[in-house]
């Protein structure tokens, strides 16, 4: 361990039929525990905003944010390829505003990679972002920063006329340069057929099994919240359970005098 994976190592894992490995992270802990792992990509995503900041949507997160937290990201890691959300508002007003908020995230955090929601409209973004040399992952399905236009988070293209458009958008967005797909919450057959479209690797959350890689919100699989239930979501721990009996533990310890003992203290 010690080299971090690139983007084109990371691309390379589709022809070899290697499954990518993704979680998100935002501070210096989980992004230091998961560096000790063989994961491959961390996303500082701004999922953030739910949580991190405990908002209700991802709206209001904001590029200083995003810096500031990949920032971290990048200086508690070696090994994972870390990519950087761009949150809503920093690459649809222009796109010589995206390029430049796409550079101040790259210069500014180290990171490897940008990530942007959406599909033909941010074509001439990722066209430009691509020939400048910064690498960028798309996002299509539920993409969480149009909540106000969709109105809820349930499944995507799950009829027909918006299957088509996410298929196109996909083979777009593979045109005009992304270097990897985010596939979020579509039905698993959908996926596959993008992913078997394309020559990108497709990563999934809430995907179905066929994608080339998958990616969780930490806090999610990590059981942080008793309010997470959703299908995709597998719980491979029960933080809430584990933190609150810890603390339950250490009042009792403080009203009964048992803490601290002698030993733990000068
Ligand atoms: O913001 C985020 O964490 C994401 C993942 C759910 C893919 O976009």
């Amino acid at each position: 361990m010690g080299k971090r994976l690139s983007v084109i190592e990371l691309q390379k894992y589709k022809s070899k039929g290697k499954r990518i490995s993704a979680l998100t992270a935002y501070d210096y802990y989980s992004a230091k525990i998961i560096d000790s792992t063989c994961m491959d990509m961390i996303l500082v995503g701004d999922s953030l905003g739910m949580v991190f900041q405990g908002k209700s949507t991802t709206i209001p997160v904001t590029l200083d944010q995003i810096i500031y937290h990949t920032k971290i990201v990048v200086e508690s890691t070696q090994n994972p390829v870390i990519v950087a959300d761009m949150p809503f508002g920093s690459f649809q007003i222009s796109t010589e505003k995206a390029v430049e908020n796409a550079f101040r995230i790259l210069k500014e955090t180290g990171c490897n990679a940008v990530k942007l929601e959406g599909g033909k409209i941010i074509v001439p973004v990722v066209e430009q972002l691509a020939a400048s040399g910064v690498p960028v992952f798309g996002h299509l399905g539920l993409t969480p920063q149009s909540i106000n236009k969709f109105g809820s988070y349930k499944l995507r293209a799950k009829h027909a006329d918006e299957a088509v458009i996410l298929k196109k958008d996909a083979l777009l967005l593979q045109k005009a340069g992304v270097c990897g797909l985010i596939l979020e919450k579509i039905p698993a057959e959908l996926a596959k057929e993008v992913t078997e479209s394309l020559e990108i690797p497709t990563i999934g959350i809430g995907a179905g099994p066929y994608c080339d890689g998958q990616i969780l919100v930490i806090t999610d699989m990590l059981g942080f919240d008793l309010d997470v239930n959703f299908r995709f979501v597998r719980k491979y721990a029960d933080l809430n359970g584990i933190i609150k009996n810890a603390v339950e533990n250490y009042i009792k310890d403080v009203e009964n005098g048992s803490f601290p003992s002698k030993e733990e203290s000068y």
